[in-house]
């Protein structure tokens, strides 16, 4: 049975999606992309609308098939997604291990099918996707169900497959998103798998009262902090320039950092067909390191965070190689001026939730390079918005 945290009814027609024409006009933006981007603190509010109750600390999904008995039974939770939605579900498995003390797999959904994935009844199954019609995240779905899991869908598209087959669904209610490049479903996504992780850590008894309400305020201050992020009057056409003529680039974070490198990068190449590698930093030794010239921009996301000083030395290797830098850094850090190149730097969100908002700049910058090089932003070549065959 399928259920929406609202407990709107969900409507039983195949591929049918809510589409508000509205706001799939562009309206004063050159592209979706661009108006998607700004949308995002407004999209965030609508995630956050009705599941917090910010004075007692209350995440309420009240409507997921999970009480605080079945939360208490689960061994394992995988996460199985594609592209863009699967870096969300590897910043989700940060954000549940953390919260929530439960082990996470995060796996292709075009894999799964295909390795008898080990699951049973103490494993619960998380699905990400915008479109709800992936068609190997549906596949996914199938083999999950079909081995006794519980299902979740971190979904868009209202009455999508995804949300008609998952036992329970967390919408994102991050609105039609017309541009191929993924942008605000991400950060929507994020925010679910956040309230998934305090839902599933308040059930399990891993987060006390005290630390819910200091969680939920840090949710609280995520619209505001996008907004910051969106209105920074950052140069980014300048910024955008450093890419003029490369032809490869290098994304690098640690930790719950990695998989913003890894989204950073998959913006650039889809939409500016720069050759763009996530790697977590602490692997560049391990092989990136010989590509390193000065043709071969490096993003750092190096946020003030436990792993700020390796993030440091990181950014010597490469400027020591001839590299540049760009670094997206915590406001107020004057040392890091003084390492990269560029510096962009974004407010503190709190540990969990800065990939939130340390990804805008990496979608901005995607974008403004792209547009430098005169491409189709809203539908790359070869690319469509949601891939419903194999
Ligand atoms: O609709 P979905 O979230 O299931 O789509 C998954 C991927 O196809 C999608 O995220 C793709 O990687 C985007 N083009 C990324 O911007």
């Amino acid at each position: 049975q399928c259920s929406t945290i609202d407990g709107a009814p969900l409507r039983k027609s195949l591929h049918t999606v809510d589409f508000d024409p509205v706001a799939a006009v562009k309206g004063e933006y050159r592209h979706f992309m661009e108006k998607e981007i700004h949308e995002q603190a407004r999209a965030i509010t609508d995630t956050l609308r009705g599941r917090v109750d910010f004075e007692t600390g209350d995440v309420l999904l009240n409507n997921l098939p999970v009480n605080h008995g079945k939360a208490r039974t689960f061994r394992r939770v995988v996460i199985t997604a594609c592209g863009t939605a699967l870096h969300a579900g590897i910043v989700g498995k940060y954000m549940i291990e953390s919260l929530a003390r439960i082990p996470v797999d995060v796996d292709y959904g075009s894999e799964f099918r295909y390795r008898d994935p080990f699951l049973d009844e103490h494993t619960l199954v998380v699905t990400v996707s915008q479109s709800g019609e992936t068609v190997d995240t549906l596949a996914a779905l199938d083999e999950a169900r079909s081995k006794g899991c519980l299902t979740i869908g971190i979904v868009n598209a209202v009455g999508s497959q995804a949300s008609r087959v998952c036992d329970g669904v967390v919408y994102m209610h991050a609105g039609p998103e017309i541009g191929v490049a993924s942008t605000k479903a991400y950060t929507a996504s994020l925010v679910d798998l956040y309230l998934l992780a305090l839902y599933l850590g308040k059930a399990r008894g891993t987060i006390g009262p005290e630390r819910m309400r200091g969680l939920v305020a840090d949710l609280s201050r995520l619209p505001d902090l996008a907004g910051q992020v969106l209105g920074d009057g950052v140069d980014y056409e300048r910024l955008a320039s450093r890419f003029s003529g490369c032809e490869s680039s290098l994304y690098l974070g640690r930790g719950i950092n990695y998989p913003t490198a890894l989204e950073g990068a998959l913006k650039l190449k889809e939409i500016s067909y720069i050759h763009a590698e996530g790697y977590p930093a602490g692997e560049m030794k391990h092989g990136p390191i010989a590509l390193i010239d000065n043709s071969m921009p490096v993003v750092a996301i190096a946020l003030k965070d436990h792993a700020y000083d390796k993030m440091l030395s990181n950014i010597e290797q490469v400027k020591a190689r001839g590299g540049m830098v760009i670094a997206i850094a915590t406001e107020g850090d004057a040392k890091i001026a003084d390492k990269a190149d560029e510096v962009i730097a974004v407010p503190w969100a709190s540990s969990l939730l800065n990939p939130v908002i340390s990804v805008i700049p990496l979608q901005r910058l995607a974008y403004h390079v792209a547009v430098q090089r005169g491409r189709n932003v809203d539908q790359p070549r070869n690319l469509a918005k949601s891939v419903t065959v194999e």
